[in-house]
């Protein structure tokens, strides 16, 4: 039995991974702790975990929230983690960090983009980085894995094959995404209150927002060669749910058979991407409250693009499920363990 610890456990991806865990056959919650002023029972927190789990949550010390754990997921706002990440891995613990501290390997660039300076350098390479359909080699091995982010969960996967196969041409690509309100945490701000966001759509931190780098540095891993993004991101009135729609341009037209074929490949064996066949395109309902990844795909003749659509869950396949995901895999289970 994994014994496990959420730090962060009040937040909404700290529930989604209690959740997880209750339905998990070999993971068990040792500790939940989080910013608090005053211990709380995780029930009363969260009124949908009643008669499920009555576990008290405690205000964050490191000590406490170790309480015999073989894995601890940070579920933290950004540079928290890379506070506390070098003590956890020193005592012995599994780590998996869900926010952004450890996911560039540049730490300039990321003193760019979060506009604060790493103070963990040591930890940075050590860190993989936990996308399972592209590197389920290294997280075998690892001890300490940086969660992918939500918005490059779904870009990363819905251009990873025509990328790898070198068919774009050029090296600027388009990410136009749209998001659910609770990608911006639990935390009340008035940008994301009901009023703010109902019936009305927004672009928002146009070429500015932090997760571009994120997908930059993956996308040129992946395509051998320097990828730049334009990434556009929008707040739309629904909770849940992330769509990118990806353009690009192919250096010859290929047939939407063959790219289907490609990714049908490509992510043969790889139990949560569902690619689309030709004609039908993915939606965000499909999506909702589970682990997956769909990809589908438009060509666009007249001007020569591939269209890709890509939907996740944010807070599942773009956080917390990715995250069981990630523990499954570094504790030897089947990937899909309490995830579906
Ligand atoms: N939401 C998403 O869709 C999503 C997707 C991918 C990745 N992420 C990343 O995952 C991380 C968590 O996101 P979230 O949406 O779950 O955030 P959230 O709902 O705002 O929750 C944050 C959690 O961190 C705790 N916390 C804050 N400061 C703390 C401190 N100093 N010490 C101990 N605990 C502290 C909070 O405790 P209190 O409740 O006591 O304040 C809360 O439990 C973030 O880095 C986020 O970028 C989120």
């Amino acid at each position: 039995m994994i014994k496990v610890s959420i730090v962060g456990a009040t937040g909404y991806t700290g529930e989604q991974i209690i959740k997880i865990l209750l339905r998990h056959k070999d993971a068990k919650i040792v500790s939940l702790t989080a910013k608090l002023d005053n211990e709380v029972y995780i029930d009363d927190e969260f009124p949908e975990l009643k008669n499920l789990i009555h576990q008290k949550c405690y205000p964050f010390e490191k000590e406490k929230a170790i309480s015999g754990a073989d894995l601890i997921f940070l579920a933290l706002p950004h540079t928290l983690s890379m506070k506390f990440s070098g003590y956890f891995l020193d005592k012995g613990l599994k780590v998996i960090d869900l926010s952004a501290d450890y996911r560039l390997k540049d730490a300039e660039v990321y003193s760019r983009w979060y506009d604060c300076r790493h103070t963990d350098l040591g930890n940075i390479e050590k860190a993989v980085y936990g996308l399972p359909e592209l590197y389920e080699n290294e997280i075998k091995k690892a001890d300490f894995v940086a969660n992918p982010g939500c918005y490059p969960t779904s870009a990363i996967l819905g251009l990873a094959p025509v990328l790898k196969e070198g068919l774009n041409s050029g090296s600027e690509i388009i990410i136009d995404s749209k998001t659910g309100i609770m990608g911006a945490g639990r935390k009340a701000s008035l940008a994301f209150h009901f009023p703010e966001c109902e019936g009305s759509v927004k672009a928002y931190r146009i070429g500015a927002h932090q997760h571009t780098p994120e997908m930059e540095q993956e996308l040129s891993k992946i395509a051998g060669k320097n990828i730049k993004v334009l990434f556009t991101p929008h707040l739309i009135p629904m909770s849940r749910g992330i769509l990118s729609t990806i353009y690009l341009t192919l250096k010859k037209e290929v047939s939407l058979g063959k790219i289907v074929e490609l990714y049908s490949d490509f992510y043969k064996g790889k139990p949560f991407v569902r690619v689309y066949p030709q004609g039908k395109l993915p939606q965000t309902k499909d999506i909702r409250s589970n682990n997956f990844c769909d990809i589908g795909f438009a060509y666009d003749k007249a001007t020569g693009k591939l269209v890709i659509i890509s939907t996740v869950d944010n807070l599942l396949k773009g956080a917390a499920g990715q995250a069981v995901q990630n523990m499954n895999i570094m504790f030897g289970l089947e990937q899909t363990e309490g995830l579906i």
